[in-house]
């Protein structure tokens, strides 16, 4: 045994409890509005932090001395104080934007939570179904997601694909399966006001959060959410079809993609956004696949295995995608040139 190995790797151990407890303190600032706060106040003291946000003395000075030794905040000991460092206020204090991160934190509290009960599926099987993760877990995603579709879904990705762009200008049907809150039928609704919107998903806390969003927007009469299976809107056919961040989770991902295929209308397309993943494992040996196999493990693959379904976790990667669409009987697949660091986009057509 190569002792400099077994003292870097104790080094790493370390590295990673203070990632998670970091995560953990970072979520607590996103909830309570902490670095919004402290966006653009340049050095504040702690008395003045607690001023600000009304929050408990105590507990706000030990989240900031953690928050500095885990590199989110900078600490000047000449003065005593505190500061969020303007780049990273623009990664955790813009809220709604397609590069706010602070939403990927509200995942971890109901994700680790979950774990002694993953651990104890490894043994007697079963899983964590969708909606034990309960409300917190629906805006979690809702918060992860949502910047990004609202910045990126209309002006960036749909502009991309000229020809669904035009369909969605002059106005077309949309549905949108595996809604959630639906931000995906709100982004689209606001940006081509011709086009009808439909979202569909089995889980009524979304489906509620998604028509109130709706009706606040004042778009009741351009998008409908439906709460149920796919059964529902069976008669009904569509000339774009969105699945986003969904089909790894599906109990039933072929049996869904026929259903979706014969509702398709002739002409129309599905556009389908996944994690973004390699095939091998060898390729992914990064940041990024080491966040989203925790995010499988806890959330999106054992809540498929709870109800029944294969697991494809998150982490499935291209060529699972293009044999799922093989095998749903579609003959167009393809593999969109749209970048991003985290998402795999493809267009499916009949
Ligand atoms: C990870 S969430 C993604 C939500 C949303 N598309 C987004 O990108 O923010 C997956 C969603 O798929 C829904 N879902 C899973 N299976 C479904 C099914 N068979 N029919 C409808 N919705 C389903 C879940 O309830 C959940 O809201």
């Amino acid at each position: 045994m190569d002792e400099n190995t077994i003292r870097e790797f104790s080094q790493k151990i370390f590295h990673d409890l203070a990632g998670s407890m970091g995560s953990a303190m970072a979520y607590v600032g996103v909830k309570n509005g902490i670095f919004k706060i402290m966006k653009d106040q340049g050095e504040m003291t702690l008395e003045l932090i607690v001023e600000k946000t009304g929050l408990n003395n105590r507990y706000l000075e030990e989240w900031l001395k953690g928050m500095v030794c885990t590199g989110y905040l900078k600490y000047h000991p000449e003065r005593k104080t505190f500061e969020l460092p303007e780049e990273h206020a623009f990664l955790l204090a813009s809220d709604g934007t397609d590069h706010f991160m602070g939403g990927l934190f509200s995942a971890v509290p109901m994700m680790v939570g979950v774990a002694p009960k993953v651990a104890d599926a490894f043994r007697n099987g079963g899983g964590v179904h969708f909606n034990e993760f309960g409300e917190e877990g629906v805006d979690a995603i809702s918060l992860m997601n949502e910047g990004t579709y609202r910045q990126r879904l209309a002006s960036y990705w749909m502009k991309s694909i000229p020809d669904i762009f035009q369909k969605l200008t002059e106005g077309c049907t949309t549905l949108d399966f595996g809604c959630g809150t639906g931000n995906v039928s709100m982004t689209l609704a606001e940006a081509f006001p011709r086009t009808t919107c439909y979202g569909i998903d089995l889980d009524l806390t979304s489906i509620q959060k998604a028509e109130q969003s709706a009706q606040n927007a004042g778009f009741k009469d351009k998008i409908s959410f439906i709460h149920g299976n796919i059964e529902t809107l069976e008669d009904q056919q569509f000339d774009l079809i969105t699945i986003l961040d969904c089909i790894h989770d599906l109990v039933d991902p072929v049996g869904i993609l026929k259903s979706l295929k014969k509702m398709l209308r002739q002409g129309g397309s599905i556009f389908i956004v996944e994690p973004k993943a390699a095939d091998k494992l060898e390729e992914n040996i990064n940041p990024i696949a080491g966040m989203y196999y925790g995010m499988s493990l806890f959330h999106c693959m054992t809540q498929s295995i709870a109800a029944g379904g294969p697991g494809l976790g998150t982490c499935m990667g291209p060529q699972k995608m293009e044999d799922l669409i093989k095998e749903s009987g579609f003959s167009q697949f393809e593999i969109l040139k749209i970048k991003s660091p985290v998402s795999l986009f493809y267009r499916v057509g009949i």
